[in-house]
C-alpha cells in the first residue's frame, strides 16, 4: 500500500532521512518510534505528499512522488485518515461539525454526512457529545474527534502522529485499543510515539524505529 524506494529527505541542509527503504501492507497496524524531533512526523508527511522526497520515491498504491499532479493529491488524501499531533480541531465548532469537515469538503449530501457522522460517533464512543465544543471536551474526548475525523469517510489507512502524547496510562491505553479496533475492521493503522512503554503492552505489532536518519524494524524480546 505504502512504499519508501531509497527515500532521503531534507529541511534545508538538515538530512532527516537517508536512503530508506520501508513497506507497509494494507492490512498493517504498525508503530513508529523514536526520539522527538527525530523524523516521525516527517516520515508521515511524506506519505501523504505533504512533503515530497528530497531523493528516492514514495508511494501510495498508484501515487508516485515521482509524478504526482498537485490536482491529483486531494484524491490520495482522501484514502488516508490523518489524526494530526495537534489534532486540528475547530474550536467554534461542535463535535459533529468537527467529524464532518472532510466529508462537506468531497461535498457528500446532508443525509450522507449525517449517516456516516452518526456511525463514526459512535464507533469512537462520542454519541452523546455531538453537539460540544472541543473546548467543554476531555483531552482523550478531543482525540476521539480527532480520530473520527479521520475515520469517517473509510479511509484505507489511518495515520496517527502521536495519538496519547497528552493523555494518562488508561486513557491511552482506550485510544490505542480503539485504533486496534479500527484495524481489525480492515484499515491500515500507522501509529507514532515515543512513549515505549505503551508500544511494549501491544507486544506482538510491527515496530519501525527511526535514527540516525534510518529506519530499524525492532523486535521486543518477551
Ligand atoms: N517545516 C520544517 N522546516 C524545517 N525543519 C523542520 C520542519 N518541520 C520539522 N523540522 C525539523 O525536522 C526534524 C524532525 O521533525 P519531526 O517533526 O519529524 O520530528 P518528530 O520525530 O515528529 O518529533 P516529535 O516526537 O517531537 O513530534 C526536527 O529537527 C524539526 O525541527
Ligand atoms: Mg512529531
Amino acid at each position: 500500500m505504502i512504499r519508501f524506494d531509497k527515500v532521503s529527505f531534507s529541511y534545508n541542509s538538515k538530512k532527516i532521512l537517508d536512503n530508506v527503504d520501508l513497506y507497509i501492507n494494507n492490512d498493517e497496524f504498525l508503530f513508529v518510534v523514536g526520539e522527538s524531533g527525530i523524523g516521525k512526523t516527517t516520515l508521515f508527511k511524506l506519505m501523504y505528499f505533504e512533503e515530497i522526497p528530497t531523493s528516492g520515491t514514495v508511494f501510495f498504491e498508484n501515487f508516485s512522488s515521482d509524478n504526482i499532479d498537485v490536482q491529483e493529491i486531494p484524491y490520495l488524501r482522501r484514502r488516508i485518515g490523518v489524526v494530526f499531533q495537534d489534532f486540528k480541531l475547530m474550536q467554534d465548532r461542535d463535535t459533529f461539525d468537527n467529524i464532518s469537515l472532510p466529508l462537506e469538503i468531497i461535498g457528500d449530501k446532508k443525509d450522507t454526512i449525517k449517516k456516516k457522522v452518526f456511525d463514526a460517533a459512535s464507533r469512537v464512543g462520542l454519541l452523546d457529545k455531538l453537539n460540544k465544543k472541543p473546548f467543554d471536551l476531555s483531552g482523550g474526548e478531543q482525540q476521539r474527534i480527532a480520530i473520527a475525523r479521520a475515520i469517517v469517510n473509510k479511509p484505507e489507512v489511518v495515520i496517527a502522529d502521536e495519538p496519547t502524547g497528552n493523555l494518562d496510562p488508561i486513557i491511552s491505553m482506550d485510544i490505542l485499543k480503539l485504533l486496534n479496533e479500527i484495524n481489525r475492521r480492515g484499515t491500515a493503522v500507522i501509529i507514532a510515539t515515543h512513549n515505549f512503554e505503551l508500544v511494549r503492552k501491544l507486544r506482538d505489532k510491527r515496530i519501525v524505529q527511526v535514527k540516525d536518519q534510518k529506519l530499524y524494524e525492532v523486535k521486543i524480546r518477551t
